[in-house]
């Protein structure tokens, strides 16, 4: 790893595309906050058609690492492609699932309102939704289980029900790569089930899925992609490969062995269960 990351001023995409097998491309990425970094000089690599977790401790820049890539927070130092270009070329391609406890649900707006609101990058800034958009984000809606509840106001939908509504949205945006951050926390049961269900249903279709996930035990079961990050980049590459006792103690320290208690034994998911004497 260089010392310092590297300067912002030149531009590696003047010669055309960059790294264009990669769904997604990040070199010597640093941001920080008020002088403090969040994320040192990381470089990651993403193939397409995977389904990616992000772990790491809280504050480890998990949250940073996707609003860096969709320009939501300006880096110190670095750039991202995304199929090989930069994000302001590839917006239509991306989907933003937030943080549902980051957003003001007391907006007053319907949970079908929010859905369409995902068309408008298809639709322009002149055309205004109309019937099709409408049906488009019904279905979206009775995909995820809630076609009931499009006309109810959000600030009344449970926890797990607003989940819903941000998946719907995404899914009308037809991306090819989608960044969720933690989509699977807070939520019931049922609902954490549906989402890994329509995740894995994009990934099958060949869509690039980043999630940043917090629960350890559900790794091997539900991603087969995985970068591990603690300011700095811990590990990235195929979950049977990287997620391994050494690489989660780099990132969570002692607390790793109680987050992972079971993870590394059961074998409850489709890899082998892992030595842990080695
Ligand atoms: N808008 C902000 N202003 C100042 N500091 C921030 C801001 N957003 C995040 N941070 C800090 O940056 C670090 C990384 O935050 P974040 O990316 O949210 O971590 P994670 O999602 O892994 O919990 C934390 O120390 C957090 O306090
Ligand atoms: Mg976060």
């Amino acid at each position: 790893m260089r010392a310092e990351p590297a300067a912002a001023g030149r531009d590696p995409l003047a010669n055309g595309l960059h790294e264009p097998g990669l769904a997604l491309h990040i070199e010597d990425l640093t941001v920080s906050y008020h002088g403090k970094p969040a994320l040192w000089d990381i470089d990651i690599n993403l193939p397409p058609g995977v389904m990616a977790a992000i772990v790491g401790p809280n504050g480890a820049g998990k949250s940073t690492l996707i609003k860096a890539v969709i320009d939501l927070v300006k880096p110190v130092a670095g750039h991202v492609c995304i199929h090989g270009r930069p994000y302001r070329e590839q917006r239509r391609r991306v989907g933003y699932v937030p943080q549902r406890t980051t957003v003001d649900w007391d907006f007053p707006t319907t949970a079908l309102d929010v859905v369409m609101m995902g068309l408008y990058g298809q639709l322009g800034w002149l055309r205004r939704p109309g019937r099709r958009e409408r049906e488009r984000a019904m279905a979206a809606l009775a995909e995820v289980g809630i076609a009931d509840l499009a006309k109810r106001q959000i600030s009344q939908l449970s926890g797990g029900q607003q989940q819903r509504v941000f998946l719907a949205r995404a899914l009308v945006q037809q991306a090819d790569i989608y960044f969720l951050d933690e989509p699977m926390a807070g939520v019931d049961a049922t609902t954490e089930r549906t989402v890994v269900d329509l995740l894995h249903k994009l990934r099958d279709a060949g869509k690039t899925l980043v999630v940043v996930h917090h629960d350890l035990q559900t790794v091997q079961d539900y991603f087969n992609w995985i970068v591990i990050l603690n300011v700095r980049l811990i590990a990235q590459g195929p979950v049977r490969e990287v997620y391994t006792p050494e690489n989660l103690h780099k990132a969570y320290g002692g607390q790793a062995a109680l987050l992972q208690r079971g993870s590394f034994t059961g074998g409850r998911g489709p890899h082998a269960p892992m030595d842990l004497s080695s």
